[in-house]
């Protein structure tokens, strides 16, 4: 393995104009030296079925490839109803399955969220954490990168320009690839 550390990026969100890609795109600007961020959209993973995870479809083959040659997850998830979107969710499930084949063991990531309202995807992250915790996903505590208000903070061109988001993001990046080394000097 190189010595760069490799981000996977997986938004939470299948919007055109999502503000937690633009989130995502926003740490590739942010990165620390010697790591990349790849970003994983999640189209076409159809709804999870047990019956099917013996031989899953294609894309979900290409994720689980995706998760283990990265050294690093960065999760960028919109809060729907208080929780993380069905859709992220879902594809979590499929990653994790079938038992004993998770791609997720071990993972260092680190988890950030856009939302409209003040709370910025609070709840929602406090979920996936708690996902986490079974996938065996070592998440990073701080900083936590919570952006309300999100139709006011990114520009026409989904850039985000509220600095003290910028800079937690900036911090959360540096924490997620310190913690990739240290696991990789572990193994
Ligand atoms: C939302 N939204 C939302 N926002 C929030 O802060 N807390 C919530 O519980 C919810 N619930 C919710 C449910 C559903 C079904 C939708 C579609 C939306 C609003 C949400 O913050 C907004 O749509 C964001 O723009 C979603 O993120 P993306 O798509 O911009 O990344």
């Amino acid at each position: 393995m190189s010595q760069e550390i490799r981000i996977l990026g997986i938004a939470g969100s299948l919007r055109k104009a999502s503000y937690n890609r633009a989130l995502l795109k926003t740490a590739q600007e942010l990165l620390p030296g010697g790591s990349t961020l790849d970003i994983f959209e999640l189209h076409g993973i159809p709804v999870f079925s047990e019956d099917e995870e013996q031989n899953p479809p294609e894309k979900v083959k290409d994720f689980k490839k995706r998760i283990r040659a990265a050294d690093a997850i960065l999760f960028a998830t919109p809060e729907y109803n208080y929780s993380i979107p069905g859709g992220l969710k879902n594809a979590i499930d499929w990653a994790s399955r079938p038992y004993g084949d998770s791609a997720w063991i071990g993972k260092p990531a680190a988890i950030m969220g856009a939302s409209l309202a003040r709370t910025g995807t609070a709840r929602a992250q406090y979920h996936l954490r708690q996902v986490c915790v079974y996938l065996d996903v070592e998440v990073i505590n701080k900083p936590e990168v919570m952006v309300g208000n999100a139709s006011e903070v990114f520009d026409a061109n989904g850039r985000l320009t509220h600095e003290t988001s910028r800079k937690a993001i900036q911090e959360l990046l540096q924490a997620l690839v310190a913690r990739a080394h240290l696991l990789r000097t572990a193994k």
